[in-house]
């Protein structure tokens, strides 16, 4: 039987479909939404804000890790992305690396217009990120 995502994910999953109702994307059209879980328990979500100056825009998950800091949280357990396409999107680059920063092996959770949810996790995604201890060995040279 193909069993569908647990409570909490469900939950997460729900908060990402949500928010992107709320994407600003009038140079692509293609509206991303992603709620990110801390460790205590709180659901933070954001939408990809773009702008006319379009590499300023902001991806969807950077825009909820943003939201989890502000908010005081810095352990952050899973991530849930959701966009319209037949096969979920993966977070890009930048945002693997942005999410490494708080949760180096956090749960994904991709859906898309099916509602189909494919679990990875962010190790898998990104298994060697840049980390501020390569910063600290810089400075201790
Ligand atoms: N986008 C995200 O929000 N998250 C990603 O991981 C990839 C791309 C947004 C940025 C832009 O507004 C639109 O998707 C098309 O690239």
């Amino acid at each position: 039987m193909n069993q569908g995502p647990a409570g909490a994910d469900e939950a997460l999953l729900g908060a990402a479909v949500a928010v992107r109702a709320k994407a600003y994307a009038p140079a692509s059209s293609f509206r991303v939404g992603a709620a990110v879980l801390a460790a205590d328990g709180r659901t933070f979500a954001g939408c990809n804000v773009e702008n006319a100056s379009y590499g300023l825009t902001i991806c969807a998950e950077r825009a909820a890790v943003c939201a989890a800091v502000a908010a005081g949280a810095r352990q952050l357990v899973a991530v849930a992305v959701a966009t319209d396409l037949d096969e979920p999107a993966r977070p890009c680059g930048a945002c693997r690396q942005v999410l490494a920063e708080f949760g180096r092996g956090m749960r994904v959770l991709l859906v898309g217009r099916s509602g189909a949810v494919v679990a990875t996790t962010l190790d898998r995604l990104l298994p060697e990120p840049f980390t501020f201890d390569d910063v600290a060995r810089g400075r201790s040279r």
